[in-house]
């Protein structure tokens, strides 16, 4: 059973306090959950949880919560979708172990200053948010869990962008994190990148690919709605803040 507050090890490791995940819309939970940090010295909680609940947002802006970001969740299908030739001007391909510090270093290099809801919070290290997505984005190159498979786009021998992809079951993928380096970007690179995870998720037998984005991301969102991706639900990140960060 998931806990009310579950602590998350990764950020808390990251960060060098506990941050945890609120798991409830109710807001009668509100007050045990709230004890629960107090009691365990978790210093952050984030919540989130769908826009239609207008209450529970009102509820958390009562006990103090802030609005972070907005998600916006798309998907598209792809039972009719057949595997299409990726356009230049780069070369895409699986990314290689030993390549992951080389796309860690275009996620710290796309990631600086991201709209997510951690550079949003300005009690929060910035350059430890930016870190939290190169870390992201290496370990993506080097774990199964994290990701199935990573493409990279190449330009004369040199990666210059990327998108990491997983099966979260046998017919649904999910497209996690993506980015171009800045000097790449405006070239059609993750539009390529797109056509290639396109032919991934056929190639996989998957019959759906989701993906999200912050609700101002609008240049990914242009590159969704070029390949017929609707949006069908959206989350609010709430954070709130207990006590100091030691
Ligand atoms: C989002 C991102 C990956 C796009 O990469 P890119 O290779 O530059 O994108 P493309 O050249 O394939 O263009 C994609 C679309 O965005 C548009 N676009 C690209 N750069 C743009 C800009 N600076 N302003 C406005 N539109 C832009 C393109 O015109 C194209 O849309 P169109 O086909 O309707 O004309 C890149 O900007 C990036 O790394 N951003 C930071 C990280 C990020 O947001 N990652 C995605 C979420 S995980």
């Amino acid at each position: 059973m998931t806990p009310l507050v579950e602590l998350l090890e990764w950020d808390t490791d990251h960060f060098g306090f506990k941050v945890a995940r609120l798991h409830t819309e109710a807001p009668d939970n509100l007050k045990e959950a709230q004890d629960i940090c107090v009691r365990d010295n978790i210093s952050l909680l984030i919540s989130r949880f769908s826009t239609d609940n207008v209450l529970f947002t009102h509820e958390l802006e009562r006990h103090g919560f802030n609005l972070m970001d907005t998600i916006v969740k798309y998907c598209v299908d792809i039972t009719d979708y057949r595997v299409a030739p990726v356009p230049g001007p780069a070369i895409t391909r699986p990314c290689l172990k030993s390549e992951a510090d080389d796309v860690a270093a275009i996620a710290r290099d796309v990631f600086a200053n991201y709209i997510g809801h951690f550079h949003q919070d300005t009690r929060l290290d910035r350059d430890k948010c930016t870190a939290l997505y190169a870390e992201w984005a290496r370990n993506s190159c080097l774990d199964n869990n994290l990701a199935d498979t990573v493409l990279v786009a190449e330009i004369d021998g040199k990666i210059v962008g990327f998108t990491t992809r997983k099966a979260r079951s046998a017919k649904v993928g999910e497209g996690i994190l993506s980015g171009v380096s800045p000097e790449a970007q405006g070239q059609g690179i993750r539009k390529a990148l797109m056509v290639a995870s396109l032919n991934w998720s056929k190639s996989r037998g998957l019959e759906r690919v989701d993906a999200d984005t912050h609700v101002n991301n609008y240049i990914i969102q242009r590159v969704f709605a070029n390949f017929g991706f609707r949006m069908h639900s959206s989350f609010y990140t709430f954070h709130k803040w207990f006590g100091g960060v030691t």
